[in-house]
């Protein structure tokens, strides 16, 4: 069973196929973009060796030839020397800019390769093979890529849009149930920022599809591509609207930095804390009633997941000390934070407009939760 939602974008629009059984369909779907049948596949090592054989064996039995680049896992490879080294491969390998260039991995892979495809040869087209559930309804759409630097996540990059992406939802079962669930912290932030009604979806069906659940699963990576696709079709390169996708960013970036980019703290982990404590800070703003919040804050309880800052093990700077690394955001337009609060489930909106001493109060109780 497959599923596809379109990225309307003019000459540069594209399918997302999502289901089961997609790295064996792989060939057909791909070949209507080659010039020649020839394809370089760029993986990391925990995919790599789970998944790339059946990927390479598919392609090639149905005549495409591949060659294959294995990185370090973990987010230390979105790096210039690692972007370096994709590109001389690339190079190396004779990559030409009619050809393709396959990104399979996580949120990393695709930030990277579809960044290394963006700048070789000033551009070659991509394919985004997302293997995590975050990759699958967040970073393999609309466009973003890009690396770190130490001055922060994601500060070189560009816009480069795929040509194909395929999300095999059967590849999530060899996740494990942490790295899902920080992926679920994004799909759960598609219904807060947008459509109550697939928030109370999830409420019902989250858990099932957490279990296994196949038909639960497409559904819910299928409901947050088109709202990722909806809002990237209306505005492509974040100069409104795609904002939105950042509910519960402004605390994760500094939740993320205070823990050192590390796994006390996943992404996706983050959001699902951020956007906890946007919707108590929209309530605390008298923007939406007491009770939103309360039913955002159940539903990641019964999934098991982070939502206060007592859930993050060890210590974290103090109320002022998250509000110094907020300052730091990108978001931050001419010194004030941007944040995006919500009128109730399903309601966001952007505003630069909060008062700091609300802010620290929302943090300072939900560091003495519990
Ligand atoms: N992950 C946020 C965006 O793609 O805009």
């Amino acid at each position: 069973m497959t599923e596809t939602v379109h990225v309307g974008l003019g000459d540069r629009a594209y399918d997302i196929h999502i289901g089961t059984g997609l790295l064996d369909r792989a060939p057909d779907l791909i070949a209507s973009f080659l010039k020649r049948p020839r394809v370089a596949i760029v993986t990391d090592e925990n995919v790599g060796a789970l998944h790339l054989d059946a990927l390479v064996n598919a392609l090639e039995s149905q005549g495409i030839a591949t060659t294959s680049l294995t990185l370090p896992a973990g987010e230390a490879t979105k790096c210039w020397a690692e972007l370096t080294h994709v590109t001389d491969w690339l190079l190396d390998e004779k990559i030409e800019r009619r050809d393709i260039v396959i990104a399979f991995g996580g949120g990393v892979i695709g930030d990277l390769v579809g960044f290394a495809a963006a700048i070789l040869r000033r551009g070659v087209r991509f394919v985004q093979i997302p293997t995590s559930l975050l990759a699958q309804v967040d970073s393999s759409v609309g466009g973003k890529t890009g690396i770190n630097t130490r001055h922060g996540k994601n500060l070189i990059g560009a816009f480069h849009q795929p040509v194909l992406v395929l999300a095999d939802t059967g590849l999530l079962g060899t996740l494990t149930k942490r790295d899902y669930l920080a992926g679920y912290g994004e799909v759960v932030k598609y219904g807060l920022l947008g459509d109550s009604e697939f928030f109370q979806w999830l409420e019902g069906n989250a858990s099932h599809a957490a279990e296994g659940d196949m038909e639960a699963r497409i559904r819910a990576v299928k409901r947050s591509c088109e709202m990722k696709a909806e809002i990237v079709m209306r505005d492509e390169t974040e100069q409104g609207d795609r904002a939105l996708l950042n509910l519960g960013h402004t605390f994760c970036h500094a939740l993320e930095a205070a823990t050192g980019y590390s796994d006390r703290l996943l992404h996706g982990e983050g959001v699902a804390v951020g956007c906890a404590l946007a919707f108590e800070l929209s309530a605390r703003m008298g923007l939406c009633s007491q009770e939103e919040p309360s039913r955002v804050r159940a539903h990641l309880r019964d999934m098991g997941m982070k939502v206060d800052l007592t859930d993050i093990a060890g210590e974290l700077p103090d109320a002022d000390g998250l509000l110094d690394l907020m300052g730091q955001d990108k978001k931050v337009q001419d010194g004030k934070l941007t944040f995006i609060l919500a009128r109730g489930i399903g309601q966001a909106f952007t505003t630069s407009d909060v008062d700091r001493d609300v802010v620290r109060a929302v943090l300072q109780d939900s560091a003495n939760a519990g």
